[in-house]
């Protein structure tokens, strides 16, 4: 009986099959699936108006909109501007949060505070112990929560229903990813969607879990982009080390999105196409950066545009 070497054969045949089969081909999304995140880009750009146009609903891209405000915040410095109203193409009660300063944002994510912190009991209830934040994130989610929550409660009543789709972009849409956690263990029965775009990492892998499991997110990623790269994922070590949540797509090519596979870090979108830190700390030269076969990082296609919507006021 010869089974070690056919085993051997068969092991072998198996690895050929796998290097071939990479890299997969990924799903695209159709047109009229691009078109479908439109309003959710226009929100999430809204959010980066100055609060007055925000709350009489009156900025450029608010006309294409319509949109019953329930609540609104923020300074656009200290504390993101949020709203929280009924968007009455969509039929759905949203939340949107403002990024970071448009100009500088790898800058702006690289500055905040790395240090982990655990999720706040108040804001958190049924948070494992284990599930951190970055505590920049963190913070900038605590300072409007209250607010947001008792205006969601109110448009929940309003409006008749238990579904809220959260949105932001960059810093907004960490800030999203965290509410969408908030909002399900705060609201029981609430079915929380998140539309995050070029979202930042915002925590461990705990987080990671704790939040994918309440709520279906989407993180929609530009090209080369480097925001979805930061904080980097050997930044902190295990357990405490950054990981994104949810589903990413990623926009290859101009007007090309690809879907990913589930998995929250998957090789072959952001992560295999962009200079990752990880690749970065292993080069040994700047000609060894020039010649990466990955691409390297184009922080003006942080803005988009996503489904032609450029992501500014
Ligand atoms: C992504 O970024 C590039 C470069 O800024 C831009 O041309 C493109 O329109 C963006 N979005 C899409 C969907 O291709």
């Amino acid at each position: 009986m010869h089974f070690a070497p056919l085993f051997a054969l068969f092991a072998q045949l198996a690895a050929v099959v796998f290097v071939e089969a990479l890299p997969v081909t990924l799903p695209e999304l159709k047109a009229a699936d691009i078109l479908a995140l439109k309003p959710y880009a226009r929100l999430a750009a809204i959010t980066y108006c100055p609060i007055n146009q925000i709350k009489q609903w009156t900025c450029a891209k608010c006309k294409d909109e319509p949109f019953d405000l329930i609540a609104s915040g923020g300074n656009g410095a200290t504390v993101q501007n949020w709203f929280v109203g009924w968007d009455k193409s969509l039929k759905k009660l949203i939340v949107a949060y403002e990024g970071t300063v448009p100009t500088a944002p790898a800058s702006v994510i690289t500055d905040l505070k790395f240090t982990p912190k655990p999720l706040r009991r108040d804001l958190f209830p049924d948070a494992p112990a284990d599930a951190m934040t970055h505590n920049g994130f963190g913070d900038a989610h605590a300072a409007s929560a209250k607010d947001v929550l008792r205006a969601v409660k109110a448009g929940m009543g309003k409006y008749k229903t238990k579904s809220v789709t959260v949105v932001g972009h960059s810093l907004g849409a960490g800030i999203a990813i965290i509410e969408s956690g908030q909002l399900a263990a705060q609201i029981p029965g609430a079915k929380i969607e998140t539309i995050a775009f070029s979202s930042p990492r915002v925590g461990n892998p705990a987080f990671a879990k704790y939040v994918s499991s309440r709520a279906k997110i989407t993180r929609i990623n530009n090209m080369s982009d480097p925001v979805p790269e930061l904080p980097g994922r050997t930044l902190l070590k295990s357990p405490n080390n950054f990981v994104h949540a949810g589903q990413e797509i990623h926009v290859t090519s101009e007007g090309k999105y690809v879907k990913c596979p589930t998995e929250s870090e998957n090789p072959q979108c952001t992560n295999g196409y962009l200079i990752t830190m990880t690749d970065l700390e292993s080069l040994k030269s700047f000609q060894e950066l020039f010649a990466h076969p990955k691409k390297l990082w184009n922080p003006l296609q942080h803005q988009g545009p996503f489904a032609d919507i450029s992501i500014f006021c």
